[in-house]
Order: structure tokens, then sequence, then C-alpha cells
């Protein structure tokens, strides 16, 4: 079976994503510097599938270790998700975000140019949709973003699209992330952000275990059918399925192709609350507060493509997301 390199292998989904990879029989090499997850992360993978794998303590910007991981396994393909992904952090470090998210996917292209691997699967996402294009969202329409975070993920899907038209030997996939929820069936690997989270479900979480007092609604005065913001929420499983798609197309096809994951149904701040108090058994309190900047009324993904290139669609409704999501952090309320 082919070896896949996965950057950011220890965060939320990459984690599900080496689960995902494992299962399937292909040999993984994980690369992480636990910038925003935990070593804990690995072991939960491993105590899932009952296997092993290599790990790599390694920054991408550091170009000779990132090399290193070349020198020493025969990689045929790479999922990338190393980044930050802090949309309001980015707003005030703008820097700190552009050197790392783009150069560290630089210095990753060089080490695979170098060794000669030309395959690709990238974490993008809905985002690059921008603030101006109608939902629903289809890949070809053109992309935009309103801040660095945004910017780093167009400027990547740029920058791969002309890697490409340099060297038509290259595979590259670009998936474009709806929203991303719900955890592993069995409770070991979830969500666990650094700090307050920034995030509507991970703040339900918190919530819920009585960590945070009550979840602030962003806004209940949109033109949605319940005023609150519509968003199209995916069991993080889906989505690491969806992986295992783009790595299978990769490895079959040259080209570039930019592919939504989403499950194509929209969910409103109130749907996704009342679903989790559903999963949790309680009332959980809210008050309504101003619009969050930046944030937009309604984002949902038209899931054609994934379906004819990928042969992939979304399995999970918002119920089993939520109830996965609780049941992660019922068990691990502080985190991993
Ligand atoms: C956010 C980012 C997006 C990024 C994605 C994944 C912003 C503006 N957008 O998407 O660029 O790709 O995360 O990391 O940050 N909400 C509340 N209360 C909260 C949190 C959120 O009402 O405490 C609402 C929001 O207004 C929105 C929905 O919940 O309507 C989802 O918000 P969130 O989980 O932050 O995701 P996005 O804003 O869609």
């Amino acid at each position: 079976m082919p070896t896949i390199l996965v950057t950011g292998g220890a965060g939320f989904i990459g984690s599900h994503t080496c689960v995902c990879l494992l299962e399937a029989g292909y040999d993984i090499v994980v690369a992480d510097n636990f910038s925003n997850s935990k070593p804990e992360a690995l072991n939960r993978i491993k105590k899932i599938t009952g296997k092993d794998f290599k790990f790599y303590e390694c920054d991408l910007l550091d170009l000779e270790a990132v090399k290193k991981i070349f020198a020493e396994n025969s990689i045929d393909a790479v999922i990338h998700f190393a980044g930050y992904k802090a949309v309001g952090e980015s707003v005030a470090q703008p820097v700190k975000y552009y050197h790392n998210n783009i150069t560290g996917t630089l210095m990753l292209i060089k080490a695979m140019q170098e060794y000669g691997c030309k395959k690709i699967v990238f974490s993008s996402s809905a985002t690059v949709y921008g603030p101006v294009n109608p939902v629903p969202y289809v890949e070809d329409m053109p992309t935009s973003a309103t801040n660095p975070y945004g910017y780093t993920k167009v400027m990547i899907e740029q920058i791969l699209r002309d890697v490409y038209v340099s060297d038509s030997d290259w595979s590259v996939s670009l998936l474009r992330y709806f929203n991303p929820i719900g955890a592993h069936p069995s409770g070991l690997i979830g969500e666990d952000p650094n700090g307050i989270p920034n995030n509507l479900l991970p703040y339900i979480c918190q919530v819920a275990v009585g960590k945070l007092e009550k979840l602030g609604v962003f806004g209940n005065d949109y033109d949605t059918p319940d005023g609150t913001g519509i968003r199209d929420y995916i069991h993080v499983c889906d989505l690491a399925d969806g992986h295992l798609c783009a790595v299978k197309y990769v490895l079959e096809h040259k080209g570039v192709e930019a592919v939504n994951l989403g499950t194509g149904k929209g969910s409103s701040v109130f749907d996704v609350l009342h679903s989790f108090e559903k999963a949790c058994g309680k009332e959980l309190p809210y008050v309504v507060k101003p619009r969050r900047p930046g944030d937009l009324p309604s984002s949902y993904a038209n899931t054609d493509k994934a379906k004819k290139v990928f042969g992939w669609e979304a399995k999970y409704d918002l119920d089993q997301m939520t109830a996965d999501s609780w049941n992660f952090i019922k068990n691990n309320p502080n985190g991993l």
C-alpha cells in the first residue's frame, strides 16, 4: 500500500483522517509541531486503529527537517493539514499567518520537488468563496477572502495551481471544507482547541460541560429562516472519508481539482444548539449578541463535484454530529 505523509496529523481533521487511512490499509507518516494539538492525539489514533506509524515533531518552516522526512521514507502522496486557522488572530497578526501557512507550504513543496513526490491533497476552506458569491457554492466560482487566514487558503490554492502549470506531472486536490464538527464515535479523538473557542461547536461544548456560562449567538437578524447564520456542518468522519477518496484520486490522476466537502444542507445556529441540547439532554443558556464582523448570513456547498469526481458524499446528519461532539467532550472535558 502507498505511504502517505500527513502534515498536521495530530489536529482535529488530521487525526480523524489518520484513522481512516490506517483502517484503509495505508501506511502513514505524521508530521506535526503541536502548535495547536497534543501528542496524546497520536496515542489515541493508535488505540483506535491498533496500528503504529512513524511520527516527526517537525515545523514545516524548517526545510531541512522536512527534507529529512522524505529522505527517510518513501512518500507516495502528502495530505497537508498543517497551518494556523484562527480568523481573528490572523487579522491581528497577519505576518505570522502568511509566514507560517504560505512559507510552510512552500518548504513542503520544495522538499516534495526534490524527492519527486508530486501528489498532494490540500486543506482548503469554503472561506475561499469570499463574501460575494451566491450560495450554494460551486467550485468554478471566483475565489477571494476577507481576512489573512482566508487569503492564505486562496494563495496556497494558487501556488499549487502554478506548480502544476510548471510541471504537469503533479496531481493536486484542493479540498474546500465547510464546517467540520462531530468526533470519532469512540469518543477518543475530537476537536480540542486551545483557549476560549472561536467556533460554534467547541463553544457549545464548553457551555455543556459548565466551563463557559452561555453561548453568545452572533446575530438573530440575518435574512435567514430563524434570523441566525446558516452553515453547512459536516461530520469530521465524513470529511476524513473524503480525504481517503482524494488520496486515491491523486494517486491515480494528474491535474488540479478543487472539490467542496460539505453536505449541501444548511443549518442555523439555533438548529445546531437545539440538536446539541437533544444530545446532552439539557437546555443550554444563550444570549443574542451583535453580528460578528466578517460573518456571512449563509454558506453551504453544491456537492455535485465530490460525487462525480470522488464518488463521495456525506452520510451523517446534524443529530449524529452533535451526539458525537457531546460524546467526545463528555469523555474529555479537559481536552486530550
Ligand atoms: C469560521 C471562519 C472561517 C473558517 C472556519 C473554520 C470566521 C468569520 N470564519 O467559519 O473562515 O474557515 O471557521 O475554522 O471566523 N457563532 C455564534 N456564536 C459563537 C460562534 C459562532 O453564534 O460563539 C455562529 C457564527 O456567527 C456562524 C456560525 O455560528 O453563523 C458558525 O461559526 P463558526 O463555527 O465560527 O464558523 P464560520 O464562521 O462559518
